[in-house]
């Protein structure tokens, strides 16, 4: 998938059957190669997503001098730089569409002795950075965004960072991810305390790297001045890839499938929660420990879903899977009622606008509020689907259509490759009639 031209057209098939591989986790790449290129010594990555937004962030780092060899798909070889290590970057630093990228990317680079700037497409420029800028500020750094805090970021090196305790107003993964990464150059103590526990993936894994670091669910603290040593990373499936093929398959009649080796840390799964609330067959396989992570096999079985009140409390837990969460809902049976997601408004695209707008355009009954809808299941008819270029809104528009007496073409899916290569081909390798053109 490669041009903004490029449009998938999705319509009911038959049920999905047989046992499915999704791609590696995008959290999981994106820290990998960012903490990798920091060590020490030389890591190993396993399951690195061939995605363009992991990508972007392994030529950033590539541009500020450090090698990376790719020996194979989806591994990569990284030879840190230590520490003090990278280089001043030559040009702007494009992080593509990645908001995990940028936001990071911010917190590692307001540490170093040299200027950089930090540019995205065109949704990554209308996505909200101040909430990782300000903390950011406050613990020296020198970063300017464009008048609305918007990228591109102006990041100037040099600046002296003192740790700081900062308590999020949002529950956010990346902001405290950047707090937790300037923290590590940081005089003294990082403190990142959140108002709801969010994915801890930069805590486990720079103790994988050797960092002292003590966390527990909504918080985490570290001093800085500590180095990384390097390490072999295995990353575990997507969750959120799989989401789409685990909600497909409690959708459509006689559907039986497994999704082998996806990542099941708690601040990922909420989806699963949701969907048995709405009466999904879903059962964890053979959980076990691989890399620090816990992994499992996930089989779904198809069932007569039904609406539900999707709980505050879940929110942060499935906050990526709220578009194909509202493909299950216009398959219900009955009202399903989601509140406490205004935060989906800012993501790569307005997402509630976006299920909204486009379930309504299938014939499917939404109220859209400030922050979060209720959708009364039917049966989606033939529409043309505004993506936005945001890769999960088209992804859960494929899905949706599974069930539908209709076609859907969903346009500007090119974006599907920032976290999901290949996605069409294992949905069609399944029994998902998707076809994607250009
Ligand atoms: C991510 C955190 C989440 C999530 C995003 C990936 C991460 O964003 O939506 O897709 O890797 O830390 P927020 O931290 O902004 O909620």
């Amino acid at each position: 998938m490669s041009s903004a031209s490029t449009f998938i057209c999705s319509r009911a098939a038959g049920p999905l059957r047989g046992t499915l591989r999704v791609p590696g986790d995008k959290s999981v790449s994106h820290r990998a190669i960012m903490l990798a290129a920091l060590a020490d010594g030389v890591s190993r990555i396993d399951g690195f997503l061939e995605g363009e937004d992991t990508r972007a962030t392994a030529r950033a780092f590539a541009s500020m001098g450090v090698r990376i060899e790719q020996p194979e798909d989806c591994v990569r070889v990284v030879h840190g730089v230590g520490m003090r290590g990278l280089r001043a970057p030559t040009q702007p630093i494009d992080c593509g569409n990645a908001g995990t990228g940028m936001r990071l990317l911010c917190g590692l680079l307001a540490a170093q002795d040299f200027d950089s700037v930090l540019v995205g497409d065109e949704s990554l420029s209308k996505r909200p950075m101040l909430r990782v800028v300000e903390p950011l500020r406050k613990m020296g750094g020198r970063i300017e965004t464009a008048s609305n805090g918007w990228p591109p970021l102006v990041i100037r090196g040099g600046a002296k960072l003192q740790g700081i305790e900062y308590a999020l107003p949002v529950a956010s993964a990346q902001v405290k991810s950047a707090l937790l990464l300037a923290g590590l150059y940081a005089d003294g103590e990082t403190v990142v305390l959140e108002p709801h526990p969010t994915r801890d993936y930069t805590e486990s894994m720079l103790s994988a790297f050797g960092i002292r670091i003590d966390h527990r669910p909504g918080m985490a603290r570290l001093t800085g001045g500590q180095s990384l040593r390097a390490a072999h990373i295995k990353v575990p499936a997507d969750f959120s890839s799989a989401a789409f093929f685990i909600t497909a398959a409690s959708m459509v009649p006689g559907s039986d499938v497994l999704l082998q080796e996806v990542g099941i840390n708690p601040r990922r799964t909420g989806l699963l929660q949701a969907l048995r609330l709405m009466g999904a067959d879903i059962d964890l396989v053979n959980e076990r420990s691989s890399g620090g992570e816990m992994i499992a096999d996930i089989r779904v079985r198809a069932a007569r879903l039904h609406g539900a009140e999707i709980p505050d409390h879940l929110v942060p837990d499935m906050i990526d899977e709220f578009p194909v969460l509202f493909a299950a809902a216009a398959a219900a049976d009955g009202i399903t009622r989601v509140t406490g997601a205004a935060e989906l408004r800012v993501k790569e695209s307005d997402r509630l606008a976006a299920m909204a707008n486009g379930l309504r355009a299938a014939g499917i009954d939404v109220e859209e509020t400030a922050d979060g809808a209720s959708i009364r299941g039917g049966v989606l008819g033939s529409a043309q689907i505004e993506s936005h270029g945001d890769h999960r809104i088209s992804m859960a528009f494929a899905v949706a259509a599974q069930v539908g007496s209709g076609e859907l073409r969903i346009q500007d899916c090119a974006n599907v490759a920032t976290s999901f290569p290949g996605f069409d081909r294992l949905a069609v390798s399944c029994g998902m009639d998707v076809r994607v053109s250009t």
